[in-house]
């Protein structure tokens, strides 16, 4: 069975050819990255009409580099949320259409799922069941997975996500958008120490998370002193290694409470080299394993959509057509494949 997937939930494009035998045949991204970057954020409204722009050519891309025809496409998955509400229907609309004329089912995928079943396109996958620590732009979940569609969220963010604290930090900061691998690459050549940022949250039980008064943390420390090239590079530090550290604590509370053994991190932070080295040795403490995405399907790619969608539709799972895009969608709401009453009713 080969799946297209199309990923178009917030300024990334990105289109992939999975086949069940053989694993991912093709994967194709567009970032629109330059495009947002001098407004220093995402635009929504450019966000949508740039997908429309990229979407159709980075599909005919994608099939030449998979060499596979159109017509040899068994299913169709699109990110169906969370997500920007305009950017999702763009790809929605591609989807459905194609779906129509070659007369192929169609899956609106979450993009969430999607992340946290990233690794298993790597050659040593996790089994399941695992932790999943899901570090994105808008999201910030640790969650148990007990196997596709099985997800018990154990704790989340209050406010900003993870992903949203790098990119205000960044920008804080002066540095470009988007502001995690710049901020990353800085707070390399940062002096450790100089500031001491609080971990937010660590000293009560619990396992949801909030960065808003790291956020304000950063702010006053950005007030209070000349902001030169080794205050900015220290600053940056600070706040990664409290976000780091957070994770950590909260991690290892995880672990120790559900006795899992395995650690999936997925999502754009997890991109992030300094997270993925103390999450590593968190997890062998726990005589455990970490397993991650390579770097490209951290972020936002079409890969792990084509792959959740193949999970799904190998199981039979299909839109019945009046399907809405998602731009909320809560993880805690899905259930696992033919679970669908709609389904099981047939
Ligand atoms: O998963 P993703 O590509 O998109 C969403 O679903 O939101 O995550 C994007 C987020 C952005 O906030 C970006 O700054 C952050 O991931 N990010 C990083 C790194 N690479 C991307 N944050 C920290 N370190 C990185 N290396
Ligand atoms: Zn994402």
């Amino acid at each position: 069975m080969i799946i297209l997937g199309l990923e178009t939930t917030c300024d990334e494009t990105g289109v992939a050819i999975h086949d069940a035998a053989s694993g991912l045949l093709a994967h194709q991204l567009f970032s629109q990255a330059k495009l947002h970057a001098e407004y220093g954020g995402v635009v929504p409204e450019l966000a949508s009409r740039d997908h429309i722009r990229r979407i159709l050519p980075l599909i005919e891309q994608t099939l030449a580099e998979a060499h596979v025809q159109m017509a040899q496409i068994d299913g169709i998955a699109y990110a169906r949320g969370p997500g920007l509400a305009g950017a999702l229907l763009a790809g929605s609309a591609v989807a459905k259409g194609l779906g129509w004329a070659l007369d192929r089912p169609v899956l609106g995928v979450h993009h969430m799922e999607a992340h946290l079943l990233a690794p298993m396109l790597e050659a040593d996958p996790p089994a399941f069941p695992f932790l999943a620590l899901l570090v994105s732009g808008g999201h910030t979940l640790l969650v148990e997975v007990a196997g596709v569609g099985r997800y018990r969220v154990l704790g989340e963010s209050l406010d900003d996500a993870a992903g949203e604290a790098f990119d205000k930090t960044a920008k804080l900061l002066g540095l470009p958008y988007p502001g995690g691998p710049a901020l990353e690459q800085l707070a390399v050549e940062g002096e450790p120490g100089r500031w001491v940022f609080p971990r937010p949250m660590v000293d009560r039980p619990g396992l949801d998370f909030s960065f808003s008064g790291l956020k304000t943390a950063v702010v006053n420390a950005v007030h209070h002193t000349t902001l030169d090239d080794p205050a900015k590079a220290a600053i940056a530090r600070a706040f990664q290694d409290a976000v780091v550290e957070t994770f950590a604590i909260k991690v290892k509370r995880a672990l120790r409470q559900t006795g899992l053994k395995r650690l999936v991190v997925a999502g754009g932070v997890g991109a992030n080299t300094a997270l993925r080295e103390r999450l590593q040795s968190v997890a062998e403490a726990a005589r455990g394993r970490a397993y991650y995405p390579r770097l490209a399907f951290c972020t936002d790619n079409g890969a792990m959509i084509a792959y959740a969608g193949q999970q799904r539709m190998a199981a039979g799972e299909q839109d019945m057509g009046d399907e809405e895009v998602r731009p909320r969608w809560p993880l805690g709401e899905l259930t696992p494949p033919l679970a669908d009453p709609r389904l099981c009713a047939r």
